[in-house]
């Protein structure tokens, strides 16, 4: 999607957007900016019951001259917040990608609450709405392709273009994230998703990559042990985006990345196993946030650290009760080989502390089933020893619209996983799952280190079109962290 700025509604626009907060001036004022009579409007409104409510949208066709234009007049809502605008951006292009229509203006012209920001925004849910990925799909026809390619805004508020430069690498990350978490498993392995990364060094990204004999030298026997079982060798990818002063302290990031989480050993049931394809969710929020920061030139110095391995049942597996040893020498029993991403990060975790002086961590994880039956699709769960860290990323989660909820951790949580055989055991049981999940990661936390734990098992993939989404992937993190950021190290 091109996004454009123009002065007037060139010729070869086939749709024109309104604005409207749903004020009763508004009539009069669309009526006069398309020179149609006021009644139409009136008919208009009516016929959708259109009442200016954010993301909201009545259509009619208006003669202008000889051509007829098909008009959307939107909602932006009453508070005209950017949020709205946003929504407004999305419901437009929800409405008219295949739709036929190949460019679209929206024009600004005496909106209420327009702003160079609010403008922006529109663009934005705009370009996130009309990401779709097509790859595999051989027999599109005329009428099922996109067809809308084309965005203009048309007398859109002083500074909008450059408010929208800046969210372009943002839009940019969240579309890589969303790529990677889509494609499928054989596609997307771990040699194949350090290769997809590559292009990052382009950017000024440094990337390092760790191999198995560089694992296993490391010693990480519990990201190892997860991987034996699979055809595909592991690799443990570091991108670092050093865009602050030097000597900086940086912030850093680690991801889950399993490639297809079959259960192993422990196998998933057959039904919905393909949704594991996208068990990489949190090492595709690190990198898609690496492109954004990296694309915008960050003031920040930041390391990414993905684990990413393919859990896989077979002769080589590990078994439940193996006893693997993790690179911080601590032992885990392996109850249950379908609660491999703890395994995997606490190994990822122990490799950036050894190598990094680092003092905030947050990593992200499609971690565990029981965050769905606590917060249902709607939020990430966060976990966090630290309470300033935990308020600096919910207010990201507010204003970056990544939505998070704080969850406990305990004493008591912790205990649930001591094994009588080794240090700790790789399950709690059925009891808050996803809080003895969050124990066991902590147990690789260094003294003195703010870290977090973003649970996003429910927020990486959604089985109904969203605001700012079709169906499959949200891209989840990449606004959240790159706001983040922005707000906390970036001077
Ligand atoms: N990747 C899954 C968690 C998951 C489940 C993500 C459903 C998205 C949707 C994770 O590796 C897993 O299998 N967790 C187990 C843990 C259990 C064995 C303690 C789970 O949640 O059932
Ligand atoms: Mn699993
Ligand atoms: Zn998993």
């Amino acid at each position: 999607m091109h996004v454009r700025f123009a002065s007037a509604r060139p010729s070869t626009a086939t749709a024109a957007a309104l604005l409207t907060s749903g004020g009763t001036e508004a009539p009069d004022r669309l009526a006069t900016l398309l020179s149609v009579p006021r009644a139409l409007i009136d008919r208009a409104f009516l016929a959708a019951r259109f009442e200016g409510e954010a993301g909201s949208i009545a259509e009619l066709l208006a003669p202008q001259g000889d051509s007829v234009l098909r008009v959307l007049v939107v909602g932006t809502g009453k508070n005209g917040n950017v949020e709205d605008f946003e929504k407004a951006g999305a419901a437009l292009v929800a409405k008219l990608l295949t739709s036929g229509e190949s460019v679209l203006t929206v024009e600004f012209g005496a909106t209420d609450s327009a702003s160079a920001e609010t403008a922006a925004r529109l663009a934005f849910g705009a370009v996130l709405r009309s990401w779709r990925q097509d790859t595999y799909r051989t027999k599109l026809t005329a009428k099922t392709r996109p067809s809308l390619t084309d965005i203009i805004l048309v007398d859109a508020p002083e500074g909008s273009e450059d408010a929208w430069q800046r969210l372009v690498p943002v839009a940019e990350g969240v579309a890589f994230t969303r790529e990677l978490v889509t494609e499928p498993a054989n596609i997307l392995y771990p040699e194949s998703f350090v290769e997809r990364c590559r292009p990052l060094a382009e950017l000024g990204v440094e990337i390092q990559v760790l191999d198995e004999a560089a694992m296993t030298a490391a010693g990480m026997g519990a990201l190892l042990g997860v991987s034996q079982g699979s055809a595909r060798p592991p690799r443990l990818l570091v991108l670092r985006w050093n865009g602050g002063p030097e000597g900086a302290d940086p912030v850093a990031l680690v991801g889950k990345g399993v490639t297809f989480d079959s259960g192993g050993i422990s196998i998933k049931p057959a039904g919905g196993m393909e949704d594991m394809k996208w068990d990489m969710g949190g090492a595709a929020a690190v990198v898609g946030t690496m492109k954004a920061l990296a694309t915008r030139k960050a003031k920040a110095n930041v390391i990414g650290v993905c684990g990413l391995v393919e859990n896989m049942p077979s002769g080589t597996a590990q078994r439940p009760g193996d006893v693997v040893t993790t690179m911080s020498g601590q032992t885990v029993e392996v109850i249950n080989t379908d609660a491999e991403g703890r395994l995997v990060l606490c190994d990822a975790l122990t490799w950036l502390q050894r190598n990094y002086k680092v003092k905030t961590i947050i990593d992200l994880a499609t971690l565990t089933g029981a965050i769905i039956i606590s917060l249902g699709h709607e939020y990430a769960g966060m976990f966090a020893n630290d309470d300033g860290l935990a308020d600096q990323l919910l207010a990201a989660a507010k204003t970056s619209g990544d939505p998070l909820w704080r969850m406990p951790m305990g004493k008591a949580f912790d205990k649930m996983i001591d094994s009588p055989i080794a240090d700790m055991k790789n399950v709690g049981g059925r009891e808050g799952g996803s809080i003895t999940a969050a124990q066991f990661i902590a147990r690789f936390i260094d003294d003195g280190v703010r870290w977090a734990h973003l649970d996003i098992a429910g927020t990486v993939w959604t089985s109904k079109a969203g605001t700012l989404w079709d169906k499959g992937a949200t891209g989840y993190g990449v606004r959240l962290l790159d706001r983040f950021v922005a707000d906390n190290f970036e001077g």
